[in-house]
Order: C-alpha cells, then sequence, then structure tokens
C-alpha cells in the first residue's frame, strides 16, 4: 500500500497566539516542528473573518517551509486573488457559510457546479492541486468530478461526532460510507484525502482504507500537544497511521 500523508493542520496555534493578541505562540515554528516530527505537509485555513491564520502567516510559510503548503480557503474572490499570488502546492476549498455546506457539512458541489468549475481552473492553471472537502455522498463526489477537482477531501467530522457521542452504530454506517467513497472516488481517478475530527482513538480505521493517500489534522494534535508535547503527539498519530496501514 502507498504511504498515508500526514498534513499537520495549525491553525489552533494561531487561535491560541490571537486570544493575547500578540506574537506567541507562533504558527510557524509549531509548522517547523511538526516538519521535525514527521509530517509531510501543512495545512491553514485562511479564514474569511482571519479568526486565526492571518495573510502575514500565510506569506512567512511559504518562505519557512520545506514541506508543501495546503492552502484551505473559502471560494471567494478573495481567497483566489491570494491563492494566484503565493501559488501554494495544494488548495483545498472548503465552506465557510452555512448555506456552502451541505448537511455533512462539505462543499456543496453539486449545488454550485458551474461557479466552481470557473474559479478553479486558474488555480490548477498556475500549478496548484485544486481539493474540494465534501461529505462522502456520491452526488458530491461525482460533481467534484465533473468541475475538474484532482482531489477530494472527505469529510470524516460526522464519523468522528459519532464515535465521541458513542453512537456506535451510526458510527459504524458513517465509516462505511467513508469506505465506499473513497473506493469510488479512486475509480473515477481522483486522488482521496479525509480529515475532521481525527484522534488517536478514530484515526485507525479510516487509514486502513488503500485509496486514502492523506489525512488532515489538528485540532486534536494541538490539543494533545498540552499533555505531551507537539512532537510526540505528532509522532504518536504517525505511528497509528503507519500501524494501520501494514
Ligand atoms: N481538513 C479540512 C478540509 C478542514 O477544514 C479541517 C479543519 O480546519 C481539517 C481537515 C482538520 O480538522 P481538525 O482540526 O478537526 O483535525
Amino acid at each position: 500500500m502507498e504511504k498515508l500523508r500526514l498534513g499537520v493542520n495549525i491553525d489552533h496555534v494561531a487561535t491560541v497566539r490571537n486570544a493575547r493578541g500578540g506574537d506567541y505562540p507562533d504558527p510557524i515554528r509549531a509548522a517547523k516542528m511538526a516538519e521535525d516530527a514527521g509530517a509531510d505537509g501543512i495545512t491553514a485555513h485562511l479564514r474569511e473573518d482571519r479568526r486565526h491564520i492571518t495573510d502575514r502567516d500565510i506569506e512567512r510559510l511559504i518562505e519557512a517551509l520545506s514541506v508543501p503548503l495546503n492552502f484551505e480557503m473559502a471560494a471567494t474572490d478573495e481567497m483566489q486573488a491570494i491563492a494566484l499570488r503565493h501559488r501554494p502546492h495544494a488548495v483545498c476549498l472548503v465552506p465557510e457559510k452555512r448555506e456552502e455546506r451541505t448537511t455533512e457539512g462539505g462543499l456543496d458541489v453539486a449545488q454550485d457546479e458551474n461557479r466552481l468549475a470557473h474559479f478553479i481552473a486558474p488555480l490548477a492553471d498556475a500549478g496548484c492541486r485544486v481539493s474540494i472537502f465534501i461529505a462522502a455522498d456520491m452526488r458530491q463526489v461525482e460533481a467534484a468530478n465533473r468541475i475538474g477537482a484532482q482531489v477530494i477531501e472527505l469529510h470524516t467530522g460526522a464519523y468522528c461526532d459519532a464515535h465521541a457521542e458513542e453512537r456506535f452504530d451510526e458510527r459504524d454506517q458513517e465509516l462505511e460510507r467513508l469506505r465506499e467513497m473513497s473506493g469510488f472516488a479512486h475509480s473515477l481517478g481522483l486522488e482521496v484525502h479525509a480529515g475532521h475530527g481525527l484522534t488517536f482513538d478514530t484515526v485507525v480505521p479510516v487509514a486502513a482504507f488503500p485509496e486514502v493517500r492523506e489525512l488532515n489534522i489538528g485540532h486534536y494534535l494541538i490539543g494533545e500537544a498540552i499533555f505531551r508535547g507537539l512532537g510526540d503527539s505528532i509522532a504518536e498519530m504517525r505511528r497509528l497511521m503507519d500501524a494501520a496501514r501494514a
């Protein structure tokens, strides 16, 4: 099986920094530590309201990183201009507004196909690998394929929430949907990623899907860093992913 990449999302280091309004803790320092601990990429979401990552963080990440940057953003003209200026390795389109979401929380590509097809074309032309964050739903996978996305990232939030709330039948159904849609997307020629809400307890079954090539994980890793340190938190996630794959 091909190696599963780990993208570490550093947004919540910026959340803690912004709580005090100064420069500390620095998300770029966390990103460099994540690289050293085995992250294959760094993910950062420049939100329209700049509630965590800032424009300057993105500039500094582009300068500092040795691993690829996965730039998460809403499908707006402002964000498209920023992405075209920096040309990060990857762009992942995510919903920010309620009306852009499916019931499961991913981007409602099927509702907005025409606009999104035009939106991603210049990003792909600029050399960015374009990914769309969607629910594990066949309509959304097919729509992502039709608009010319190279990658889909499957939203694992419903699966993780069901696990955390001990709704185990639902959790198993969500996992089955993720498994089926990973296979389906792969059969269409899409590269498959997954993420949102993953923890040490929930990562293994998803990491074991052979079609999944990358997981993007943030909140839990940064939370666990409080207790065991960032390097150790990432190294443990890496170990669980590799074991699931073996
Ligand atoms: N993937 C995408 C597309 C996301 O938007 C997020 C959250 O920013 C993640 C992965 C990571 O989710 P979490 O922080 O819950 O691990």
